[in-house]
């Protein structure tokens, strides 16, 4: 929800988290600020808008130089985002500076407390709090800062992930996560505190993971990583598989159309090593042993957003293939339910940055209930992974912009070969037909190149229809999900009222909405591999087109049939049916982006979102 950088070293901490917090615009862009300690000086700017508005200030004469600094950009929750409500934030000594990612949820009370004992607020955020309390704690008698966050982290209720400097401490960075992400990179003479890896990957690949309610003490040659108890802990290290490169837009205008491209490469990567040379399944890496999963009995698929929609995708596989019940549950909702969950339930927690916390608290709900549960994610050491029992890592390489594309086909393919694993254990379907199915998964990278060929035509209809109020999408069965996934990517990039209905849904009241014009978006399934899928949809596109609807259809690419029907058709390439998804999306994806940038959006950083949504 917001990017955090933290530095201390020989080079320039300005320079350094400057361009640390650029990587991490994506995680929000209501404001950004950055604090330097030097010579038992604290210097601080802030500004509310995004990164930019932040360095114009910074070109100011007069800023120290400094190899001591913190930045933040922020994704508003508490306060509006203004310059004010911008971290970082100071105790009335000026000499404390404190960001903050997540919630703290008992903060009104501690602001109610702090204002009684005579304390003056200077903005509206919960994470002021925190600066008031280090500096209460050091004056109570704290030995350090990290004495003083281990012991106002104790008071905390909710997430956070805390980062605080001391004018009078220039040699020493603080900070304490839980509930959200923060990661430690380690250099020569130098290290580095960020909420992911992109802020520091430029300077070192080792990096820190650090676990729940830890604090952890950075110099520039001593990491000490402790308890709120202060106990100190051995962080485990990790080395970053991608390079700098992979996080930057390599010659793309936008993050979004590198993404677009990349996915051939993307479900490669997640692909490979994962099918041996006869094309059996080997999955080392699910730590759950074959014995368990042969004896599940139930699969509960839990996410939010894109990631929900490829879990409502890998359902009808996984009926298929497993013969196992599998349901598809917001996190959101499930985690304040009181489902029927046992130690025979597998849930699959999909996540592309591993830090969402309605799907992070969904999966601890599940685990308290006795489910197994495996997580697919894209982020290497993220808290959702780290606290399931086996994980299986998409390789789509970093996604920095906000709208989720190449991340999505990985889940959809990384979720299969879950199933067919299962499938394979629980010899459900013959190896023959597995085998099969494993080849069939093994060229859609090309399969993904032949959309990416063909796609300028997509960008003349985002065009056309640029101006539009609404759209609606429609699909049946895998179809629904790839509607689903439409209509979001509409919305969160076009901020255009759009839907996605199972098209068997709209004569129970959508039709309602069909008027003249109105353009309809039909995700056709094939008409010799589902010919009564089929047959049903081009009734709907025929009810819908008698009260006006302009038709486009997405159709395999030898769909005569629906020729009569669509006012356009974008052809994609004929796949068997639970693989459809993967190249009808693509089509969709460049809709929703070109129809963004027709309309003169910020496509990589549409308004109120961010990347990862670390609040409930
Ligand atoms: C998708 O384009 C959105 N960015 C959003 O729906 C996203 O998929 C959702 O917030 C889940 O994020 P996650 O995969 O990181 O958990």
């Amino acid at each position: 929800m917001c990017g955090i950088v933290g530095y201390i070293g020989a080079k320039s901490a300005l320079e350094v988290v400057l361009a640390g917090l650029k990587h991490m615009e994506y995680r929000g862009y209501d404001s950004a600020g950055i604090s330097l300690v030097t010579e038992n000086e604290l210097f601080t700017r802030k500004k509310a808008g995004k990164l930019g508005n932040l360095q114009e200030l910074l070109t100011e004469p007069g800023i120290p130089s400094s190899n001591l600094g913190i930045g933040h950009t922020r994704w508003a929750t508490h306060g509006a985002p203004n310059d004010l409500n911008a971290h970082p934030h100071l105790d009335e000594s000026g000499k404390i500076a404190i960001i903050h990612n997540g919630i703290i949820e008992n903060f009104s009370q501690l602001r109610k407390d702090l204002t009684a004992s005579g304390i003056k607020f200077n903005s509206e955020t919960d994470t002021e709090v925190v600066a008031h309390l280090l500096s209460n704690s050091l004056t109570a008698g704290s030995n350090s800062l990290a004495d003083a966050m281990r012991e106002v982290c104790q008071k905390l209720h909710g997430a956070f992930t805390l980062v605080a400097v001391h004018a009078d401490s220039p040699d020493v960075i603080v900070g304490a996560r839980r509930n959200s992400p923060l990661v430690v990179g380690l250099g020569v003479g130098e290290n580095f505190l960020a909420s992911d890896v992109s802020a520091f990957i430029a300077h070192t690949k080792n990096a820190l993971e650090l676990g729940q309610d830890q604090v952890v003490e950075l110099r520039k040659d001593s990491v000490i990583v402790t308890t709120f108890n202060g106990e100190v802990v051995q962080a485990k290290p990790f080395t970053v598989t991608w390079d700098a490169a992979a996080a930057e837009k390599g010659g793309f205008d936008l993050f979004m159309l590198k993404e677009i491209s990349e996915q051939p490469k993307a479900v490669a990567d997640t692909l490979r090593g994962r099918l041996n040379i006869d094309h059996i399944l080997k999955l080392d890496e699910l730590k759950i042993s074959e014995q368990e999963l042969i004896e599940i009995d139930n699969i509960l698929i839990i996410a939010c957003g894109t990631a929900l929609h490829a879990g409502l995708i890998a359902k009808y596989a996984f009926e298929e293939w497993t013969r196992i019940p599998t349901s598809v549950e917001f996190a959101s909702e499930f985690r304040y339910r009181n489902p029927v969950v046992t130690t025979r339930t597998l849930c699959i927690a999909i996540s592309q940055s591993g830090e969402t916390m309605d799907t992070l608290m969904a999966v601890r709900h599940a685990k308290e209930q006795g489910a197994r549960v495996l997580s697919i994610c894209n982020t290497q050491g993220a808290t959702i992974p780290r606290e399931s029992d086996a994980v299986l890592y998409t390789h789509a390489g970093p996604e920095i912009a906000v709208a989720s594309t190449k991340a999505f086909l990985t889940q959809i393919v990384a979720t299969y070969l879950v199933g067919l694993y299962l499938a394979q254990l629980k010899k459900t379907i013959s190896t023959v037909k597995i085998q099969e199915l494993l080849i069939l998964l093994a060229s859609l990278p090309a399969e993904v190149d032949l959309v990416l060929d063909t796609i300028e035509e997509v960008r003349g209809l985002a065009r056309k229809f640029a101006n539009n109020k609404s759209v609606l999408f429609l699909g049946r069965g895998v179809g629904y999900g790839v509607a689903l996934e439409g209509a979001l990517k509409l919305k969160e990039l076009a901020y255009m009222h759009a839907e996605g209905f199972p098209a068997g849904e709209l004569k129970h009241g959508p039709i309602a909405l069909i008027e003249e014009g109105l353009l309809v978006v039909v995700v056709v399934p094939s008409p010799t591999q589902q010919p009564v899928l089929h047959e049903k949809i081009i009734s709907n596109i025929q009810e819908v087109r008698a009260r006006g609807a302009l038709i486009l259809a997405i159709a395999v690419e030898d769909d005569q049939i629906v020729d009569e029907f669509a006012s356009h058709i974008v052809r994609v390439p004929h796949l068997n049916p639970f693989l459809q998804p993967i190249v009808s999306t693509v089509p969709l994806q460049v809709f929703a982006c070109e129809m963004a940038t027709a309309r003169g959006h910020d496509v990589d950083q549409p308004r109120n979102l961010a990347k990862s949504v670390t609040v409930e």
